[in-house]
């Protein structure tokens, strides 16, 4: 039997993926933290559902620990490993510049230098990001396309990437990274700008709050969906060279168009009740995102397969469920 090593399992990718292997016969380990295994109810609230599964493991342990990831790997020997792990909020690298590079880059290179040593032959996936575009050189971005990153957060992922590329050039290492566009899902974090309009569209419709404060609205975002953007991830581990790949989904939509389409879905007006608040705004700004994934398509045979309607759709009929039917008090 495979396994399979994830560090983010209980983020919104991270579940989706162990759904995936799961069902693909993998034994997943799930590398977390000591304060969410004694957290379950909240930190685990997007893999509680799997926790039956005898295929499933936690590992307990810290991506600021090298003994620690070295531990994890030796123990479990997997034979693909899954990063996903970060601080991935933009927002809060300009808060913390500090700690956003030190857990990304040092987690990142931590867990790259114990998988070459103890499993050289694992098939490694590093979570890369489109933020490493930033200010883009051109439109639509593509692998060849120079990185100008424009957050800390995007220089942490620029510098992960180039890790990545180094263990597979100077040690062999099957080390792949995916730049992936935004991807959204029911399960994304509520500080995400998706989340934050679809959660807001939920209780504006049940009249428990009248407006929804943004930032910039013009921004253009490639979105696509979680679920998706998990197949790419495997897919890139099933090939016989490794390589690197952007995952997008060729379309673009500004802020203002997801709150558009996502009031209009229940009856709304955004423009009743979106306010601009200048605090949302970054100090500096990724104006436009857009990708091209004819790479990923031509050698993995990838494409994406949920439209931006459905995705937009499905996170506020979620959202409206949710605040229906279950726990009000923590929307
Ligand atoms: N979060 C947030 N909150 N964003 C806002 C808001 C707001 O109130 N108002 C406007 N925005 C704009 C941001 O300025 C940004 O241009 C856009 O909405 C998207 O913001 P986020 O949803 O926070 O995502 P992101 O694009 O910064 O980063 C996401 O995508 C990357 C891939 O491109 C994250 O998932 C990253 O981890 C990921 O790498």
């Amino acid at each position: 039997m495979k396994k399979a090593f994830i560090t983010g399992i209980t983020g919104q990718d991270g579940s989706y993926l162990a759904e995936l292997l799961l069902e693909k016969g993998y034994k997943v380990y799930g590398f977390v933290r000591r304060v969410a295994l004694e957290d379950t109810e909240h930190r685990m609230s997007r893999i509680k559902h799997l926790f039956g599964n005898d295929r499933l493991e936690l590992v307990s342990g810290s991506l600021e620990s090298y003994p620690s990831v070295y531990k994890a790997i030796a123990k479990v020997r997997p034979d693909e490993v899954y990063h996903l792990a970060a601080q991935s909020f933009v927002s809060y690298s300009f808060e913390d510049e500090f700690s956003t590079l030190q857990s990304n880059i040092s987690g990142s290179h931590y867990i790259l230098s114990a998988v070459n040593d103890i499993v050289p032959k694992a098939k490694f996936y590093f979570a890369a990001s489109s933020e490493m575009f930033g200010k883009v050189c051109e439109v639509p971005q593509n692998e060849q396309t120079r990185f100008h990153p424009r957050s800390v957060y995007g220089i942490s992922k620029s510098a992960g990437f180039d890790l990545t590329r180094n263990y597979r050039e100077a040690y062999d290492l099957f080390a792949c990274s995916g730049i992936l566009y935004n991807h959204e899902s029911p399960r994304r974090g509520f500080e995400f700008v998706t989340r934050k309009i679809t959660s807001h569209v939920a209780m504006i419709k049940q009249g428990l709050k009248d407006t929804l404060a943004l930032g910039n609205l013009e921004a253009q975002r490639d979105w696509g969906h979680a679920k998706d953007y998990v197949r790419a991830m495997w897919m890139m581990l099933q090939q016989d060279k490794p390589d690197d790949y952007v995952v997008c989904t060729g379309e673009t939509h500004s802020v203002r168009k997801f709150c558009e389409k996502a009031f209009s879905h229940v009856g709304l007006d955004y423009q009743k009740h979106v306010i601009v608040d200048e605090k949302f705004y970054r100090p500096a700004e990724v104006d436009i995102l857009l990708g091209d994934y004819a790479k990923a398509k031509k050698v993995l045979g990838w494409e994406p397969e949920i439209s931006f309607d459905e995705l937009v759709t499905s996170m506020v009929d979620h959202d409206i469920e949710y605040l229906t039917n279950k726990n009000k008090a923590t929307l």
